[in-house]
């Protein structure tokens, strides 16, 4: 702990640029939480009156911990506030959604008409095939215009998205399928990466294997040269869907606590979780924190890096900047292809004003130079943001010095798949201290506490947690109730987030990371459990153990040991097709990077392996009480 209380002594303070400060949406942010402390159904109904909604709650909230109900009686769509209120109110020929791929002058527009179109177009489609209210849609697609169609016209017709990241094995995408029942999977011929095609669909085909629910596949041929062929009996073409229905589509209503979509984060177990996400406290939740914490106006470029197949995507890149009426950059290419300038050009070429990206991606940023970006004019950024995990001091120093100017706001905000919105930053004016997330946003009351429940004492680590319900938290876990109620019963009666942390004195929370089996590497969140049991998959291996081992650039490193059956004998050919084996069935994103061979693996009597004895021997620390170990 050494080191984190030498950061907590040693903090620095930086106040942004007078300038950045001023006008905010929040206005003061001391006043703003009190305001919400006093009345927190007045604070969100206000919120919640932003929005188009065709019936208004009777009540905004009924609590029975762990449910929530939240603007009861409520009914509406989302994408009509993302859409159609745009479309009626100013903003029809405004720019929505600018993609750019990879190569020279290789991009999309879509105007606010345009999107609205392209997206009853394709929701007119799904219908054709029989998808409804209710309906599961699974979308594996890479980072294209259509990607953002599909969500959107899946939410129009009430039909339930869960996206997948592109970056998924077929393993995984099975597991999602399966998981999800999904009635329809919408995927392309390939994605686009540092100049390499990478094919998708065959992943689909091994994917829906097995998978009895799903009786369409869609698919965006993007090679249109030479085409690849579509099997009929179950594939259709995804630009012929679009072009047989008509660009007028009626909203769906939906209840407010109809399901919006269903996304999978890592479990403690091989399993993913289903997070649910239903329709009006999710919009509610991501129209506020897009607007508020980000400080969107009317002229805004605004760019968020991620990938719609995460949360971070479905939030602030699709629903929260539509609703705003916002133009949204989207793009499908790297920040190192064709050089390590991309990024920096492509802020300059479109004016982005606000950038929120990872902190993986900064250190990759410090790695590559100053050179980069001072070969360009990034003076059109306003606000600065970052996500996934924590922002470590040095990291922060760089972002707020070479790309903010020294005067930039740094929004680092701390959030998961199953809050659904930002929960805990510093707000654009407040005192910006690196290292540090901040503290909760008005509307939500995140704590670090101890095993009980009780606030942890200032400058220790304890779990963060959070004190009261609010409107984009997950209602459920698909199917597993059990696994939802353990988010609330775990420590008292507040939720466990499952991340350790340090408050200061000041109330700011400093986030250290998983206190459970997640890793988080490169900012995405993988499940030991998974890797473990992709590992098992493969002939030759007996036993996995998974561990994240801390990495100056990607946060963490995925670490495996494995036993291997009698008849196999460890080389490093077979380390080769164990790392490979994990990326075909999970995909690359959960890759070992290190393997080891080990004749036995560390386990309690029960049989359950020690994970924490292999991680205190991989980084020389402390292992612990070792008296559950056998011998
Ligand atoms: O460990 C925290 C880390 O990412 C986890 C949530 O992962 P996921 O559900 O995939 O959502 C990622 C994007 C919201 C958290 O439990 N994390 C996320 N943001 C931060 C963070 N850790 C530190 N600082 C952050 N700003």
């Amino acid at each position: 702990m050494a080191e984190e209380q030498h950061l907590i002594t040693d903090q620095r303070r930086y106040y942004p640029d007078a300038e950045a400060a001023r006008d905010t949406w929040i206005g003061d942010y001391a006043t703003a939480y009190e305001e919400y402390r006093n009345s927190p159904d007045k604070f969100w109904e206000g919120i919640a009156n932003d929005l188009h909604w065709t019936r208004k709650w009777d009540r905004v909230l009924e609590w029975n911990n762990p449910d929530a109900r939240w603007f009861i009686g409520a009914k509406g769509n989302i994408t009509y506030n993302c859409l159609d209120r745009n479309v009626f109110n100013g903003r029809r020929n405004k720019v929505a959604l600018i993609w750019k791929g990879e190569g020279e002058e290789n991009e999309r527009i879509y105007t606010y008409r345009q999107l609205h179109a392209a997206v009853c177009k394709f929701a007119n489609g799904l219908k054709s095939l029989g998808v409804g209210k209710g309906d599961r849609v699974c979308i594996y697609l890479p980072m294209v215009p259509e990607q953002v169609i599909a969500m959107l016209a899946c939410a129009r017709i009430g039909a339930v998205h869960t996206v997948v990241f592109g970056g998924f094995g077929s393993a995984a995408i099975h597991a999602r399928i399966v998981g999800s029942g999904a009635k329809v999977v919408v995927t392309a011929d390939h994605s686009v990466r540092r100049g390499k095609t990478i094919p998708l669909k065959h992943l689909v085909e091994e994917a829906i294997i097995d998978a009895p629910t799903v009786e369409y596949v869609v698919v965006l041929r993007r090679e249109t040269e030479h085409p690849i062929e579509l099997h009929r009996e179950m594939e259709v073409d995804f630009d012929e869907l679009m072009a047989s229905g008509s660009r007028r589509c009626p909203c769906e209503e939906m209840d407010a606590e109809d399901p919006l979509f269903i996304l999978y984060t890592s479990g403690s177990t091989g399993a993913p979780k289903g997070i649910v996400h239903t329709f009006g406290g999710y919009m509610v939740g991501a129209y506020y924190t897009t607007k508020y914490v980000f400080d969107v106006k009317e002229q805004d470029t605004y760019w968020c890096s991620a990938d719609p197949g995460w949360i971070t995507g479905h939030t602030y890149v699709v629903y929260g900047p539509l609703m705003l009426g916002t133009t949204v950059l989207v793009s499908e290419t790297t920040p190192d292809y064709p050089d390590a300038g991309n990024y920096w050009d492509m802020i300059e070429e479109y004016g982005v004003n606000i950038f929120y990206t990872a902190p993986t991606a900064i250190r990759m940023f410090i790695k590559m130079g100053d050179e980069w970006p001072d070969r360009y004019d990034l003076s059109s950024l306003r606000v600065l943001g970052s996500v996934g995990e924590p922002l470590n001091p040095e990291a922060w120093e760089w972002f707020y010095r070479v790309i903010g100017n020294s005067k930039l706001p740094i929004v680092d905000t701390w959030w998961q798949t199953e809050t659904g919105m930002h929960m805990v930053t510093t707000m654009i004016g407040e005192p910006m201290k690196p290292g540090f997330a901040g503290k909760s946003i008005p509307g939500v009351v995140v704590d670090v506490v101890n095993g009980e429940g009780e606030p942890a004492p200032p400058g220790t680590v304890g779990f963060l947690a959070v004190r009261e319900p609010w409107p984009a938290m997950m209602r459920t876990v698909l199917d597993n109730r059990e696994l939802y109620e353990k988010y609330w019963n775990t420590i008292g009666n507040i939720y466990k987030a499952g991340d350790l942390a340090i408050k200061d004195e000041d109330g700011y929370i400093m986030v250290i990371g998983r206190s459970d089996d997640l890793i988080i590497v490169s900012g995405h969140n993988i499940g030991t459990a998974e890797v473990e049991s992709a590992l098992v998959s493969h002939k030759a291996v007996a036993e996995a153990a998974v561990i994240g081992k801390p990495d100056p650039l990607k946060g963490n490193i995925i670490k495996a040991f494995v036993t291997l059956k009698v008849g196999h004998e460890p080389s490093e050919r077979l380390k080769k097709e164990l790392i490979y084996h994990v990326r075909i069935t999970l995909g690359p994103i959960a890759m070992p990077s290190e393997i080891e061979f080990a004749d036995t693996l560390p386990k309690t009597r029960s049989g359950k392996i020690m994970r924490r004895v292999l991680k205190a021997r991989e980084l020389g620390m402390d292992p612990g009480d070792l008296s559950t170990l056998e011998e």
